[in-house]
């Protein structure tokens, strides 16, 4: 009787251990991208706020826990859009690939 709890309880702490621990949402480099931390001209937020839930002077960026297609989001981002400034000049398409797997990060994690 005493093993089974004994066991039981070592079961508990073994599933404890294995659960998947996630990346704190700030650690992200797409986040520190979006946000200013890594260039100073780069401050999607502005626009997008902070975790890209959008505001009177842009769109969100992510519905239903994704955001638009990858090559169009991309594109949007590189050559700007109606009131968006081309970003060209500063990203990668490395960087806007990390903002995106951010973004879908930041809609599917609880807060
Ligand atoms: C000066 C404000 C501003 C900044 C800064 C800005 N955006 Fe935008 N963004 C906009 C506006 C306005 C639109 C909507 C454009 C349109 O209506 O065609 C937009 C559209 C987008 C879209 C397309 C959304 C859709 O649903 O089609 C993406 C993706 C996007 N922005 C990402 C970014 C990212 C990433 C950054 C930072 C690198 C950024 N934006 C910085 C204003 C901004």
């Amino acid at each position: 009787m005493k093993w089974g709890i004994f066991s039981s309880a070592l079961f508990l702490l073994l599933l404890l251990a294995c659960e998947k621990k996630p990346i704190p949402l700030g650690d992200y480099p797409g986040a520190q991208i979006f946000n200013g931390i890594v260039r100073a001209d780069v401050r999607c937020y502005r626009c997008h706020g902070d975790i890209g839930q959008g505001s009177s002077r842009a769109p969100a960026l992510v519905t239903n826990g994704k955001t638009i297609p990858r090559d169009l989001f991309i594109k949007t981002v590189l050559n700007g859009r109606d009131r968006m400034p081309p970003f060209e000049s500063v990203l990668s398409e490395k960087d806007i690939s990390e903002i995106i797997t951010w973004l879908e990060a930041v809609a599917v994690l609880p807060k």
